[in-house]
């Protein structure tokens, strides 16, 4: 099996449950609560992991949704986060939090990033995803290093509404907001977001469309892995 064909059946498996629920409606700066859910390596759905494994901002409670069963078999580990995303309102460098990171905790994110680790998220029951991280292969003729690690520190969201309504969510990482984790130390990282709303006329109805095969890939072409996805396809 391709791994788009892979992926789209696993995502149709993930967003079955979320089908069923009634459509939410927002007033503007309601918030909107944002899960986490999975982590896992971009070439093996099957392989994942729950987001909090990782040293990534958490509430001091965490605290897990009770999944149904689909769910459940798709590795889905819905817990709540400290994003703040309300709904229609713009935010430019929120702090998520602080987070001091022993070397034991950086050797994970790295294990994490070379093995092209994304994570998923969920806004008013619309999935999103992003990567934790890059590598820069090494420069043999340069200092006789190998490969670089980066850490992806800030997120941006973009959102759209229609009404009072959420259609569309995408998160990216920003790469000129990254720290490297190449060398075992202990860091300290600020952790922070940007959410950015915009109109839509896209009602609400046809919200899902674009979670199909043909729609998928753009969705992964935004990424640093697209070259790799398509060499795989
Ligand atoms: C590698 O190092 C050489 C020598 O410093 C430099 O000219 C070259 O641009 C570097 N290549 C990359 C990809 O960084
Ligand atoms: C959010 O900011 C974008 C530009 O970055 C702007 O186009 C949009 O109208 C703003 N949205 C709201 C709800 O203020």
């Amino acid at each position: 099996m391709g791994i788009l064909k892979l992926l789209f059946v696993t995502n149709l498996l993930l967003l079955l449950p979320f089908q069923l629920q009634s459509a939410n409606t927002y007033n503007v700066g309601d918030p909107v609560p944002l899960f986490v859910n999975k982590i896992g390596p971009l070439h093996n759905p099957s392989e994942t992991y729950q987001y909090y494994e990782l040293a990534f901002c958490h509430p001091d409670q965490v605290l897990e949704e009770k999944e149904s069963l689909g769910e459940v078999l798709n590795g889905d580990r819905l817990a709540n986060a400290l994003y703040e995303l309300e709904f229609a309102v713009n935010k430019t460098g929120a702090a998520l939090c602080q987070q001091k990171l022993n070397s034991g905790e950086i050797a994970e994110f790295r294990h994490a990033i070379t093995y092209n680790f994304y994570y998923q998220l969920y806004y008013d029951d619309l999935p999103l995803w992003a990567f934790i991280g890059k590598f820069e292969e090494g420069n043999w003729t340069d200092d006789g290093k190998g490969p670089k690690y980066f850490l992806f520190t800030h997120v941006q969201f973009d959102a759209l509404y229609n009404g009072n309504q959420v259609i569309e969510i995408h998160a990216f990482s920003d790469p000129s907001h990254a720290i490297d984790v190449t060398e075992d130390v202990d860091v300290k990282v600020d952790f922070t977001y940007s959410v950015s709303w915009k109109r839509t006329s896209t009602p609400y109805k046809n919200r899902m469309d674009r979670y199909s095969a043909a729609s998928l890939l753009p969705i992964l072409q935004k990424t640093h892995c697209s070259l790799l996805l398509i060499r795989l396809l």
